[in-house]
């Protein structure tokens, strides 16, 4: 049976993207794996919050997790900074990682072009990333295209101790999707939808309202020509609402271009929208329900309990492994 760990950071309101390319995937993977759901709180650290903001945005995105369909009876649902392995171990990781592969790291260039003074947080990011995976011994990670770099270093610094330590670390695998794994922007289709773009209209949030998902929508840049079909290097814009389109009806691209075929630009926007609204509804409805509950709060501290166990048995074992500790 695969081990599965997956981590969102909780940093403010989920796109489409991370539904499409995370979520939709792990509430299917529950059935089927030994899955952990993680709610990255030491990671949204590494860019300053303020209290409330990382307060509300840790219960939001529980009550996200729940709503969407994951089911605490068969995923280990939990807080990073309940489970204090995971800061442990990526302690570990930074002490075994080169600055040289840390700095080489997309996401880390990325983010700190906007700053002045950069967080050492934002450097060792990863390093806590692979302590979340290889904590579980984990074989396969599901997410986005855009954490493809990292999981490569973890599957490098894995190997690295392996080799030095024996076997302590189970070697994950990446579970990237062919399609979904890199949603676009709505407004530019060569970038990546990010809930911290500051134009609004380029993304649209889970918990966006109806009115709010048609506008955003009608105003979405489209390609030259009005033919709907996929090809995403000619037609980047179309194909992007396409595969949106693909994931909200649970089709197959083929069977989307047959759907659309000799249909206008309008359409397609008009049906989008609707498919849009029609899937989120429900999980608006129950995230607002799960946020007030007191339920949601038993889920996190059952989750982290259970977590725990696991994490405490790797954590000891590396420990004993490297020489830590008496
Ligand atoms: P983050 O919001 O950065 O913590 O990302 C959470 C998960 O959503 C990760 O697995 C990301 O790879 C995935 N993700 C984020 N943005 C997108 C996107 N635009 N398209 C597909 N997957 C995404
Ligand atoms: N870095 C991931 C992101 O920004 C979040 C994350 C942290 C993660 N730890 C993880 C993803 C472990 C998968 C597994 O999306």
């Amino acid at each position: 049976m695969k081990t599965i760990l997956s981590g969102i950071q909780p940093s403010g309101s989920l796109t489409l993207g991370n539904y499409i390319g995370a979520l939709q995937h792990f509430v299917r993977l529950q059935h089927e794996a030994n899955c952990h759901f993680c709610i990255v709180d030491h990671h949204a650290i590494t860019v300053p919050k303020t209290i409330e903001n990382l307060k509300h945005n840790i219960r939001s995105l529980a009550a996200l997790y729940l709503a969407v369909g994951i089911n605490p009876d068969k995923a280990t649902l939990f807080v990073q900074s309940d489970v204090s392995a995971h800061t442990e171990l990526g302690w570990i990781m930074i002490t075994h990682s080169y600055m040289g592969e840390l700095e080489r790291m997309t996401q880390f260039k990325d983010k700190s072009k906007a700053n002045t003074s950069i967080p050492a947080g934002l450097l060792t990011y990863p390093p806590l990333m692979a302590a979340d995976i290889l904590l579980y011994q984990t074989t396969h990670v599901p997410v986005g295209d855009d954490q493809k770099q990292h999981l490569e270093l973890t599957r490098d610094l894995a190997e690295r101790m392996n080799a030095k330590y024996g076997e302590i670390f189970v070697i994950p695998e990446p579970m990237i999707a062919e399609f979904g794994s890199r949603i676009m922007s709505l407004d530019d289709p060569t970038t990546k939808m990010s809930k911290s773009n500051p134009n609004e209209g380029s993304f649209i949030s889970i918990l966006d309202e109806p009115k709010v998902i048609e506008k955003k929508i009608k105003r979405a840049v489209t390609d030259s020509d009005n033919e709907i079909r996929f090809d995403a290097e000619n037609k980047p814009a179309i194909s992007n609402l396409l595969t949106i389109y693909a994931a909200m009806t649970d089709q197959s691209m083929a069977e989307v271009e047959k759907h659309f075929s000799g249909k206008g630009y309008g359409a397609l926007k008009g049906e989008l929208a609707e498919a849009v609204i029609e899937r989120m509804s429900p999980i608006q409805e129950k995230y607002h329900y799960y946020l007030q509950s007191t339920e949601l709060d038993s889920i996190l501290k059952h989750g982290a309990v259970k977590a725990s166990i696991t994490a405490n048995e790797t954590l000891a074992k590396v420990k004993k492994a490297i020489g830590l500790g008496i």
